[in-house]
């Protein structure tokens, strides 16, 4: 029938995510601790760079792998920041957000049938990019509160059909941050068993606590393996400006580079001379951005850590905070849905996120301080309405 829809797109849901995102839009006086976004706006600086670019006439395509003097400082970035050496003739491109990147690396690399291994709980859009490409999701559940790299459980997963292992790092929505040794481990078994490792490190620069953050295609032996993404959305707090890169060995940057001009062309221009201006310029607006969301992780856990049944670790990165509720007795769902409507706070059930992040909540600690105390506040008296608090 021609009205009827492609299997494709009838695989895959809309996010859980976007989903409550439309529900809070209409419910007034709710304090957000859902969204995945920075809520500082984007450095002057970064805007000026635009303002001129359009100004000056940058607003025509350019090639689908990005400006070239664009890809030269996501090199040199590379190079000095995650000990990665690539080529950006051949290895960087500039994609719509990470998004892009993510859709075009799936298309690129998964055939139907191939499996590709997720750390769960996860970011649930790689679900459907996987879905959309054919391939078919492996979950691979990691232990609360930490939720280190199992290599015990990693090594189960593995069969002749596994193509690809993604892991996000840090992590949304558990905050950790991977070691340089559970990455070497992971390392040692891609070259092994010979599959790729997809490595989302969005929130690289979003660390506390002289966490290092390591990636893992510096790994001896792990350039040609691993797919990695990042974006200018968080760290600088360009959400909206949809841009970031993947880089990749050439092969696969090829295909990335074709399926990316299918889907958007190329990035914007002026969009694109911001981005370099935001690379080059000197960081002291990120290590701000940085050092409010731990004096926000600080209070905030310490805070939440202070009503009975509910307990939270302080995250190791991102802007987000992943506490354990099953001490309220009420599936994540079901406690997200009434801290909605009865104490006007908006978080993620941990269930968005996969079966293993039941139990928690996701709560974005992109509000201001003052925001971040008054949601505690309200969490507190309606956790004191709950049945099964109200008899202890
Ligand atoms: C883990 C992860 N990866 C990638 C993205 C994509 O971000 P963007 O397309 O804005 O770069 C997000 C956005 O929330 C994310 O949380």
């Amino acid at each position: 029938m021609a009205e009827s829809l492609s299997t494709r797109v009838n695989s895959i849901e809309t996010s859980p995510i976007r989903k409550l995102i439309d529900m809070v839009d209409k419910i007034p006086n709710v304090i957000g601790l859902h969204a995945g976004e920075p809520d500082f706006d984007t450095p002057m600086h970064i805007i000026e760079a635009a303002k001129k670019a359009l100004n000056e006439g940058h607003t025509h395509y350019t090639h689908t792998a990005g400006l070239p003097e664009l890809r030269e400082a996501i090199a040199e970035k590379l190079l000095k920041e995650n000990n990665i050496k690539a080529d950006p003739e051949t290895e960087i491109t500039v994609t719509v957000g990470g998004f892009a990147a993510l859709f075009s690396t799936f298309q690129t690399v998964i055939n139907p049938a191939d499996e590709v291994i997720v750390t769960e709980p996860s970011w649930p859009s790689y679900e459907g990019f996987i879905k959309l490409s054919g391939g078919i999701p492996v979950h691979l559940q990691l232990k609360a509160p930490d939720y280190p790299l199992d290599v015990n459980s990693l090594k189960e997963k593995i069969t002749e059909h596994t193509k690809m292992v993604v892991i996000n790092n840090p992590n949304n929505p558990t905050g950790a941050v991977y070691s340089k040794k559970e990455l070497k481990v992971l390392a040692s078994l891609a070259k092994k068993h010979g599959f790729l490792v997809l490595a989302d490190e969005v929130y690289e620069k979003i660390v506390f606590d002289n966490t290092h953050h390591y990636s893992i295609a510096s790994l001896t032996g792990m350039k040609e393996k691993t797919i990695t993404v990042n974006s200018f959305s968080k760290t600088y707090a360009m959400t909206g400006w949809r841009i970031g890169y993947v880089v990749s060995n050439e092969k696969i940057t090829t295909g990335i580079r074709r399926i990316h001009s299918y889907a958007v062309s190329c990035v914007s221009p002026a969009f694109q001379k911001a981005a370099l201006t935001a690379l080059t310029a000197p960081n002291d607006c990120v290590q701000q951005m940085v050092r409010k969301y731990k004096e926000r992780r600080d209070i905030t856990v310490e805070a939440l850590n202070d009503i009975p049944g509910l307990q939270c670790i302080k995250p190791k990165g991102t802007f987000y905070l992943f506490p354990d509720v099953q001490g309220l007795g009420l599936p994540s769902a079901n406690l997200a849905e009434q801290m909605l409507k009865k104490a006007k706070v908006a978080t993620i059930p941990g269930s968005a996120f996969g079966p293993s992040g039941e139990g928690h909540l996701r709560m974005s600690i992109s509000v201001s301080k003052k925001d971040l105390l008054e949601a505690v506040k309200r969490i507190k008296s309606f956790v004191r309405t709950l049945p099964s608090r109200r008899d202890r």
